[in-house]
């Protein structure tokens, strides 16, 4: 049991403050109650079956609880590039540092080094999900799975496809072997993880132009599991003017990028697609209609100069948002990073447009960390917030030691000090992560 002040967003525009509250968690992980609304841990203990021998932790005046981060976008192996490329556009960046680094990855042992970082760095970032992108190496992307079940962390991970626009080799064989190493990937990954307790699979066409139509087609089937559901698709989307263009030109039958992903079967409820910055009014009701989430980039976006994701309007045409850190097109390890990149571009369109509705509150930031992340994922019945029933994938944060944000002469009131924390804090605050209830990581954790 839990008790103290506990933070998470009920809705978009609903963000919850309790400052008296307890959540018990039971031994399997899940969330058992959330009671907003009680005067000690010990009354919880006695007020809830089964919990009557609890461990109670009584947070400090400082210390809340918040929801894990979901971070829906990130590239596993651009790690080591993490704030070096940004002065060019998408193609100097990719032919310049991306394609020579992903190469590299046939490399296993580089892999294990690098992934086995990669994942430690983003569960103390508070990063309890992580939609990854991989390399075209099946072996590399096998090893990212094993670190995620090693350390604990929640992560949908496929292996990238791709065939043309590449340079430095980084692209692979054939249509068949794609397909068929993507194949091997979700395999692998269902034998260590059967019941996809923490790694889902994904299918992964890097984007409308690196995967030609015979590629797309395959990775559509393969998106259909024997039980008739759906696996994960991850891709990339309407990043650029020049990606629209490029992906006109692979496959010249379609003139709108929904349409190419809805033809090959890839644009459902279980597609993430990162980016979005260049959707036609048609893009934007396909991925409404067929429920498909967006990931927004926003550090990566301006780092490249891709543009301003319209994100008030994609919520305002019902679709789901969520935030990615792009790692290395951003700079920056941390959706704390992304949400407040995402509430400047946000402030940026209501400069150029003069419309004070594209701006995102602080509530509307939490959302898109966290509960509009796990709706992305296609996991808002397992994480995101507290609801009872959910897993407990949650941060301790204690912003006392933070003197940045614990400075004298303001009033600690309890939105302010998550303000504080929003747009102040960073791993120092995070004291400790649980994944499905499990201690993953955090400042306080030995
Ligand atoms: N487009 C194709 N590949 C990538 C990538 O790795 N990062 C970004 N930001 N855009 C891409
Ligand atoms: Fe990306």
């Amino acid at each position: 049991i839990f008790y103290g002040r506990i933070v998470h967003s009920k809705s978009l525009k609903c963000l919850q403050i309790y400052t008296k509250a307890a959540l018990g968690v039971n031994d399997d992980g899940k969330i058992n109650f959330l009671d907003e609304d009680v005067t000690s841990g010990e009354e919880a203990a006695q007020k809830y079956a089964g919990f009557r021998d609890a461990k109670i932790m009584t947070l400090k005046p400082l210390q809340f609880l918040f929801p894990g981060f979901i971070d829906t976008h990130m590239h596993a192996p651009q790690w080591p590039n993490f704030g070096i490329g940004m002065e060019g556009d998408n193609l100097y960046w990719r032919e310049n540092f991306t394609d020579p680094l992903e190469v590299t990855f046939k490399d296993t042992e580089k892999a294990r080094r690098v992934y086995s970082q990669v994942v430690q760095k983003e569960l103390e970032n508070g990063s309890t999900t992580v939609a990854y992108n991989t390399t075209i190496h099946y072996e590399a992307t096998t090893i990212l799975a094993d670190m995620c079940l090693q350390y604990g962390q929640r992560a949908i991970i496929g292996k990238i496809c791709m065939l043309v626009n590449a340079t430095h080799g980084n692209w692979e064989a054939s249509v068949e072997q794609s397909i068929e190493d993507e194949r091997k990937t979700i395999a692998y990954i269902e034998k260590v993880d059967p019941d996809a307790r923490l790694v889902s699979p994904c299918v992964e066409p890097r984007g409308g132009s690196f995967v030609p139509g015979a590629l797309m087609k395959g990775l559509g089937e393969l998106c259909c599991r024997k039980d008739g559901r759906l696996y994960h698709v991850q891709t990339h989307m309407a990043e650029t003017t020049q990606d629209v263009a490029r992906m006109r030109k692979l496959h010249p039958e379609f003139q709108e990028y929904s349409d190419m992903y809805h033809h090959y079967g890839l644009l459902h409820q279980k597609t993430i697609l990162a980016h979005c910055v260049h959707l036609s009014d048609h893009d934007i009701s396909m991925i409404a209609q067929n429920n498909a989430g967006v990931s927004h980039n926003p550090n990566s976006n301006t780092c490249l100069t891709a543009g301003e994701c319209r994100v008030r309007q994609l919520l305002n045409a019902g679709v789901k948002v969520g935030l990615g850190t792009d790692c290395s097109a951003g700079y920056s390890p941390s959706i704390l990073n992304a949400m407040r990149e995402a509430s400047n571009v946000s402030r940026h369109l209501v400069i150029r447009t003069g419309d004070p509705s594209w701006r995102l509150s602080i509530e509307e930031i939490i959302f898109l960390g966290t509960l509009g992340g796990a709706q992305v994922c296609g996991m808002e019945d397992k994480i995101g917030n507290f609801e009872p029933g959910k897993c407990f994938d949650a941060l301790l944060i204690d912003v006392g030691l933070n003197d940045n944000i614990n400075s004298d002469g303001w009033e600690h009131d309890d939105l302010a000090l998550v303000k504080k924390w929003v747009f102040l804090g960073d791993d120092r605050s995070i004291r400790l992560v649980w994944v499905s209830g499990q201690l993953v990581a955090g400042k306080d954790r030995s």
